[in-house]
């Protein structure tokens, strides 16, 4: 009984100092990890600055295709660590276009093969520019399969329905929504619906069908919210729905 009592003793306070140790340990660890991701978010801002000066409208597309994707994202009910996680994925998906020729980026006509050749080129620029940091792993790799289709038609790799990263996928159809609906020098932007019936068009080709129907009911929502600017969590401002 004695030497019961005697542990009994003891091990309550071996306990407690280790608790302690435990607890110094997470929250020094929750401080890194929030240092990390601040010394991330001044790169994201950086290498944006870079794409802004590159070509300012590829700069807004990259904001508006995140807007897109945060929607869709909170349609499908993404936690808060998830829709953080797609929103650095939709504001690198382009980073690769610094490495397009001026010619070719900024070109306002139609381009020819070869020039479409170096266009395609982006999506596995923007994952070498992103991959050597790990932190951006992922993040380069959602950028990298950006323009695969969900019919294992598109590109870098072919890749088909599922085996396509569901980041991509989202991206892709906020991509496709921006490209069609932002008004450019040379033409106006379609209207809400007409680019809702083109994605229903293509949902099962060339995007995710599931997607599809999640996407057009956050943006019917979205628009029923009747506000024209939008902001983000990693870069500060209101920002504006349509093109720059
Ligand atoms: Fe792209």
């Amino acid at each position: 009984m004695k030497k019961q009592n005697k542990e009994a003793d003891v091990l309550p306070l071996k306990q407690s100092s280790a608790d302690k140790s435990v607890n110094d340990l997470a929250k020094e660890i929750k401080e890194l990890k929030q240092q990390q991701k601040s010394v991330c978010e001044q790169a994201v801002r950086s290498i944006l600055q870079a794409l802004d000066c590159k070509d300012h409208y590829t700069f807004g597309h990259s904001l508006r295709v995140t807007h897109f994707a945060l929607k869709l994202g909170e349609e499908m009910g993404f936690d808060d660590e998830t829709l953080y996680d797609l929103e650095m994925s939709a504001l690198f998906h382009d980073i690769g276009k610094i490495a397009v020729p001026d010619a070719v980026l900024l070109k306002p006509a139609r381009l020819d093969d070869e020039e479409f050749l170096q266009m395609k080129q982006h999506p596995s620029k923007s994952a070498e520019i992103l991959e050597g940091f790990e932190p951006f792993e992922d993040v380069a790799k959602n950028a990298k399969h950006h323009h695969e289709r969900y019919d294992g038609r598109g590109y870098p790799d072919g890749l088909k329905g599922e085996e396509i990263p569901l980041f991509s996928r989202i991206i892709l159809i906020a991509d496709t929504f921006d490209a069609m609906t932002s008004t450019r020098p040379y033409r106006k932007g379609l209207p809400y619906d007409v680019a809702f019936a083109e994605l229903e068009e293509f949902a099962g080709s060339q995007f995710d069908p599931e997607l599809v129907k999640n996407f057009v009911s956050a943006m019917t929502k979205d628009r029923a919210e009747k506000s024209d600017t939008f902001s983000l969590k990693i870069i500060e401002g209101q920002f504006k729905k349509d093109a720059a």
